[in-house]
């Protein structure tokens, strides 16, 4: 398997399967000179999962970071930065059952094609929602990093299903809210609904999706590196290797389609002294370049592939028609679990296009 490693000068590479001893990741090229500790990564651990039980998997893990090296009296030192999470409550009772009964929207069937029956599959393995955890320990130390340089990422949730919170959202709203719903829906009446919607949902055996939408503040203007490293395609791309995400928008997304010109254009202003634009139409990207406005995505997630309500499939042993209703443990939306997967997966990419930009140096100043 190769296509583990994301990034140039920030590079991470993630391992791990679902059922294996553990996942983690390896950050290669952050700067020397951060201060980061085992509870900065745990911080942004913790909010992987909601403490509302009932709208998650029956897999509570105990999480727990550790920095195995890369840091050295507090600081990082420049050299790679090795992370892992124990995978403790592991139960793959149910997938020798279904091992050749490919479930419809997972990756059972290419990965089985793909790996001649030798992936791991139990619990997804490597494809499952668990990589997640490596993603969001390598996007704490990126936003350590961006927070050095005011840089902000906040992701929440916009939608889950067919209810969609309305309310334009500031960014304190969103920063103060977000993990507060189990949703991640910085308005919390608006999460209840998405959390009964889920509840709803489970009981019927089935799944829902959602839209999670994601905003970087402070960006300097000029990040990204055209034509093929522009910003907006290392985002995007990173954005699709979170598992069950099916679209990726910035600004105005496939909206801007019918709109005129002078429509979707933003304008230029001077705005204490410095250019900025009236309207964040494009979303904070010109060219594949960062302009300075905040960069604003919508991603959308499927709903979870493994329901217990019986689906068609095949026997990929016997070749015949078959039948899967899969049992264990699933989210009924992987949408909250998501959000901090997207902050992180976006919190890679700016950190690795700043420092490529310059905007970044390989060694900071000491902070005290
Ligand atoms: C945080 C997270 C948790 C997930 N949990 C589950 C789950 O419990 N059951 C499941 O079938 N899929 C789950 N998924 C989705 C699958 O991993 C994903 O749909 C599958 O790997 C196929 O990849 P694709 O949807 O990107 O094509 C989860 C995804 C994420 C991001």
């Amino acid at each position: 398997m190769t296509g583990n490693s994301i990034g140039k000068e920030f590079a991470v590479t993630t391992f791990g399967e679902s059922h294996g001893k553990i996942v983690g990741a390896v950050v290669d090229g952050c700067p020397a000179g951060l201060l980061l500790s085992e509870a900065d990564i745990q911080f942004e651990l913790d909010n992987r999962v909601p403490a509302e039980t009932k709208i998650v998997s029956g897999r509570i893990e105990k999480d727990t970071a550790k920095i195995l090296s890369g840091v050295f009296k507090g600081y990082t030192t420049g050299a790679p930065i090795a992370l892992i999470v124990e995978n403790c409550e592991v139960d793959s009772s149910t997938y020798e059952t279904i091992k050749n009964l490919p479930r419809p929207g997972h990756a059972d069937y290419p990965a089985s094609v793909k790996y001649g029956g030798f992936q791991d599959y139990r619990g997804g393995g490597r494809f499952s929602g668990r990589v997640t955890v490596a993603l969001i320990i390598a996007g704490a130390v990126a936003k350590k990093l961006l927070n050095r340089f005011d840089v902000d990422v906040l992701a929440y949730t916009r939608a889950i299903g067919k209810i969609e919170a309305d309310k334009k959202f500031t960014a304190e709203e969103i920063r103060r809210n977000r993990y507060l719903a189990a949703t991640r829906c910085p308005d919390l009446a608006c999460g209840k609904r998405m959390e009964e919607a889920i509840v709803d949902t489970k009981k019927e055996g089935e799944s829902v999706g959602g839209t999670v939408e994601c905003l970087a503040l402070n960006v300097p203007a000029g990040v990204g590196e055209p034509l093929f490293d522009s910003l907006d395609a290392d985002l995007a791309k990173a954005l699709f290797n979170v598992p069950a995400v099916k679209g990726v928008e910035f600004g105005l997304g496939f909206g801007i389609a019918e709109l005129k010109g002078s429509e979707s254009n933003d304008a230029y202003v001077i705005e204490s002294g410095k250019v900025a634009t009236s309207t964040d139409n494009m979303g904070g990207i010109l060219g594949g370049l960062s302009n300075g406005m905040p960069i604003l995505m919508k991603v959308a997630i499927k709903p979870t592939p493994s329901i217990s309500k019986e689906q068609k499939t095949v026997n990929i042993s016997t070749m015949k028609d078959a039948s899967v209703s899969v049992k264990g443990r699933h989210d009924p939306c992987v949408v909250p679990k998501a959000v901090p997967a997207i902050e992180s997966s976006v919190a890679i990419i700016l950190a690795d296009h700043m420092i490529r930009a310059g905007f970044i140096p390989k060694v900071l100043e000491r902070q005290k």
